[in-house]
């Protein structure tokens, strides 16, 4: 199959159009995987020249982290600036254009990998970009309360290496729809690459999932939408979310929903022995220590995990024609 990410912006979900696309990545994001896992020297040839800026303009610990560990085991050069808002010039007040014209020219990015509070923040800078001819191409790594495209990936990574398909899932997404972005990243993408799925969506009615991703998957998977766990004991995956404090205007209301559904070791008893508990963390109180050693629960391995794993296949995907050929080159695969 031809590389569908090659010389590609990776800013919307929307972009995966079949699980064959998906499949492409996974199947790459394994091969990287075992070689990282083993400390490969050579793997580290296989991005040099190339350079990778991260730029950060929200707060993160796993995605900035996991970027930065995936473009270095590769060889690229990265350059990484965690905090835009208060330590580069945006606290002079330059806008979002032109730092990503910066990283393009100024820092020679073959790749800018960038987080926002903004929802069209990726689109933005991808015009900038394009306006001016740049080669650069912009990983989305989270924009506003709509996209974050990278965490959908390593999501279906975790949740394929435990099932073996994405295909008849039920999977329960718990928490905040209204302004979570990665559930409605994930969402996006089950809907997508996968035959027969269910979704049950639980969360406060303040907290429900907009109309438009409502209706983006209208017919593409069986979806419900619950204020309780009714229907939801025989789910594959529990999906649980943080309700993200940073967006609520009235503290009132963070403070009135905030607790409303919290993963103990009494409601897990009433889950399936055979799914899986993930959550894209930060996690605060939504689910308890208790359950971390559950063997159920995924969200402090598997799922930590796949995130630099899957971010090396994209990062090789877009930068390599033939990340697989490139691989061999290496003397790695057959
Ligand atoms: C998420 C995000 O930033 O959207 N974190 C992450 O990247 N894993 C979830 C969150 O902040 O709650």
């Amino acid at each position: 199959m031809e590389n569908p990410y090659y010389q590609q912006h990776f800013i919307e979900i929307a972009q995966i159009k079949n699980d064959q696309q998906l499949f492409y990545l996974l199947e790459l994001t394994e091969k990287l995987s075992h070689l990282r896992t083993e400390h490969s020297k050579e793997l580290t040839d296989l991005l040099r020249g190339f350079t990778v800026a991260v730029m950060f303009y929200q707060a993160s610990t796993r995605t900035y982290g996991s970027f930065v560990s995936a473009a270095g085991g590769l060889g690229a050069n990265v350059i990484a600036v965690q905090d835009m808002t208060y330590s580069s010039s945006v606290s002079k007040g330059e806008n979002l254009e032109d730092s990503s014209m910066t990283a393009a020219n100024s820092w020679l990015a073959d790749i800018l990998v960038q987080r926002h509070p903004n929802d069209e923040s990726s689109e933005i800078s991808v015009a900038k970009l394009d306006t001016h001819s740049s080669n650069t191409r912009v990983i989305n790594a989270g924009s506003g309360k709509k996209e974050h495209p990278t965490q959908a990936l390593l999501d279906a990574n975790t949740i394929f290496n435990r099932f073996g398909r994405l295909d008849n899932l039920h999977v329960a997404m718990v928490g905040d729809m209204a302004n979570g972005r990665t559930v409605k990243s994930l969402s996006g993408l089950l809907a997508t690459v996968g035959q027969g799925n269910k979704l049950t969506f639980v969360s406060p009615d303040e907290l429900r999932m907009p109309p438009e991703n409502i209706q983006a998957l209208l017919g593409k998977v069986e979806l419900s939408e619950f204020e309780s766990f009714e229907d939801c004991a025989d789910a594959d995956v529990y999906y649980w979310t943080r309700v993200q404090r940073e967006w609520f205007t009235d503290k009132n209301i963070y403070e009135k929903v905030k607790d409303r559904f919290i993963l103990t070791p009494e409601l897990a008893a009433t889950f399936s022995p055979h799914a899986i508990f993930m959550h894209p963390l930060p996690r605060l109180n939504e689910i308890s220590e208790a359950i971390d050693t559950d063997p159920r629960a995924v969200y402090l391995e598997e799922q930590m995990a796949s995130g630099p794993h899957t971010r090396m296949a994209l990062i090789a995907a877009i930068l390599l024609e033939n990340p697989f050929i490139a691989l061999e080159k290496l003397g790695h695969i057959k």
